[in-house]
């Protein structure tokens, strides 16, 4: 697929078939992930990968049995797979303390960074996957975990200092249906003329 025709057919996709997703294309897309940017190449993120079975440790934490019949995407919880994303900022002071670095200031603290590069470079990586598996036909949403985190983090053994960025729920798409759109997909796309600000604001 070209650049810009997988950039623009590129959609959330809310409904999944169950079948798995071949470890060999995993590896591909979290290889292609392993490739966005880094401040300072720390590279300081983190999949935890669900999968099959597993994903139901994440469906029970996060929206327990109880609370399902109400939820709008039911085929989103047939998904193979569910990525969790997390952000190591400690990675990032550490590095920024090492020689070449360490005149910024930014491996003083996590206070000392005006804007939380793990974030920026968690989120790199994840848009990077969202693409790398749309290219080869895989669907994939990412969405927050509104609820259950705690609990969550507990079950899965992940450790405490690092920053939960949002999971991503990634499979064959349900093509024999019409995807299920999120609330936020009747919302017009702004131009580039309203993102763009040459030369001043
Ligand atoms: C930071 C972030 C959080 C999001 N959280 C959710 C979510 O919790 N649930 C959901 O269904 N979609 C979520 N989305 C998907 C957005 O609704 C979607 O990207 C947006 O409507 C544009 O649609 P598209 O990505 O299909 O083009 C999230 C997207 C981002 C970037």
């Amino acid at each position: 697929m070209q650049f810009a025709d997988c950039v623009r057919s590129r959609k959330m996709v809310r409904s999944f078939r169950s079948d798995p997703v071949a470890p060999e294309l995993v590896e591909r897309i979290v290889e292609l992930a392993s490739r966005a940017p880094s401040a300072g190449k720390t590279q300081g993120w983190h999949f935890l990968v669900l999968q099959g079975a597993e994903t139901s440790q994440f469906w029970d934490t996060t929206l327990p049995a109880k609370k399902r019949s109400s939820f709008k995407w039911k085929h989103l919880l047939d998904a193979p797979i569910i990525g969790l994303v997390f952000a190591d900022s400690a990675a990032y002071v550490a590095r920024y303390s090492e020689s070449d670095k360490s005149s910024t200031g930014l491996g003083n603290s996590e206070s000392s960074w005006p804007t939380p590069y793990w974030t920026v470079d968690a989120s790199f990586a994840t848009m990077t996957l969202l693409l790398a598996a749309h290219d080869v036909g895989l669907g994939a949403l990412f969405f927050a975990v509104f609820s259950g985190e705690d609990e969550l983090r507990e079950l899965l053994n992940v450790p405490t200092d690092l920053q939960l960025i949002g999971a991503v729920a990634m499979g064959w798409p349900r093509t024999q249906e019409k995807n299920i759109s999120g609330l936020s997909a009747s919302r017009t796309r702004r131009t580039p003329a309203q993102i763009t600000h040459f030369g001043k604001w």
